[in-house]
């Protein structure tokens, strides 16, 4: 992973592959010009590394130059196309390659057809090493294209993010979620999660998703998914993990942009940690840790009473149901903290005492992360 200002960036195209895509569109252009002596033509800044590599590699006479319109500024695109600088030969009669580093949405494109209007060439082709089919808004044919690639912002290899970048001989992508502190805060009903996640919240700018409100906020509402869970929740059951997976991947996309977040009530089962991490992953991000907080059963149970006097959840009124999920955490859930043992990001931490305490100590193990 790189950082350009203040962007981070993951590698996704190596040097040999751009290679491989070089020689490919030299060898299908020599093949297609046969004896002509083309002028390629790169687009600075971008394709200096291209137009450099690639006629290195072009087995026959030509001719290289170069022009410069103004493209984007930084990732977003800028509306002015400024004018272009530096075509002083003529090329009246030439086969002329035009070699871009990039086409995305092909308004650089569009300007360099405008102005090879007025030229008299013999013929024009456009070659671009990357290409976003996705971005690309317009009807100029591309002859040749080395690679093919989905529309998120990259750089390296000539393309720059705010001028940094282009000297890297590979491509890297944008990351999906910049750098995040994710963590899961594991533990009994009445451990203290919630209290514990509202302080570090505050203090760590993170996002506090707790499956449990999320699903309460719908049953409340009677949405769809509040309806669904509702028939699982009031049985002191688990929610299925697609329901709860697709409801994450939700909140995670709505928040793309935090520091990071707290997962309270989630992972419960082995297979919603390994569904986890691989939401984590497609967002190009990662748990760094699950916190337990330890506390006595008899303790659990006589803080869930105390809070089924005044929070109005069915499922803390009742002892009977406090000690089924008491047994279905000890049952289906504790064995969850082997998973992230077994990365080495399980740590257990006292949840008994004052309620400054225990944030005291998860403080301790956060600014350890
Ligand atoms: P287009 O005019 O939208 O096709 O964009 C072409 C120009 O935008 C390129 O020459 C680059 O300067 C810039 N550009 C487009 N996509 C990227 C990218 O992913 N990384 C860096 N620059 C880009
Ligand atoms: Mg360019």
């Amino acid at each position: 992973m790189i950082k350009l200002h203040d962007k981070y960036f993951k590698p996704f195209i190596s040097a040999g592959e751009i290679e491989a895509a070089i020689d490919k569109m030299v060898v299908e252009i020599a093949n297609d010009l046969g004896d002509e002596i083309p002028v390629f033509i790169g687009i600075l800044n971008g394709s200096f590394m291209l137009t450099s590599d690639f006629v290195k590699k072009y087995p026959k006479p030509c001719e290289v130059t170069f022009i410069k319109l103004a493209s984007y500024e930084g990732v977003k695109s800028s509306d002015d196309i400024q004018r272009l600088i530096g075509l002083t030969q003529d090329l009246t009669g030439r086969t002329v390659i035009i070699l871009e580093d990039i086409i995305d949405t092909g308004k650089t494109l569009a300007e360099v057809n405008r102005i090879f209007e007025n030229e008299k060439v013999k013929t024009l082709k456009i070659a671009t090493l990357f290409y976003k089919p996705e971005a690309y808004k317009k009807d100029f044919k591309l002859h040749y294209i080395g690679i093919e690639i989905p529309n998120k912002f990259i750089v390296g290899y000539g393309l720059d993010y705010d001028n940094l970048g282009r000297d890297l001989p590979e491509v890297y992508q944008i990351k999906e979620t910049q750098h995040m502190t994710n963590i899961v805060l594991f533990g009994p009903p009445g451990a203290g999660k919630g209290t514990q996640a509202n302080f570090l919240k505050e203090k760590y700018n993170l996002v506090h998703i707790s499956t449990g409100d999320v699903f309460r906020y719908n049953m409340k509402n009677d949405t769809a998914l509040g309806m669904l869970a509702k028939s699982y929740i009031e049985k002191g059951a688990l929610v299925p993990d697609q329901v709860t997976i697709d409801m994450l991947n939700a909140e995670v996309e709505k928040n793309a942009d935090a520091n990071g977040f707290i997962f309270d009530g989630f992972p419960r089962t082995t297979a919603q940690a390994e569904a986890l991490n691989k939401l984590m992953d497609s967002k190009d991000s990662q748990i760094n840790a699950m916190i337990a907080l330890e506390v006595e059963d008899e303790v659990l149970v006589e803080r869930l009473l105390k809070r089924g006097e005044t929070s109005g959840r069915a499922d803390d009124a009742d002892e009977s149901i406090i000690r089924n999920r008491l047994k279905v955490y000890y049952d289906e859930t504790a064995v969850v903290s082997d998973f992230y043992s077994a990365q080495n990001k399980f740590i257990a931490v006292n949840g008994e005492g004052t309620i400054e305490d225990i944030t005291e100590r998860l403080s301790k193990v956060i600014d350890s992360l």
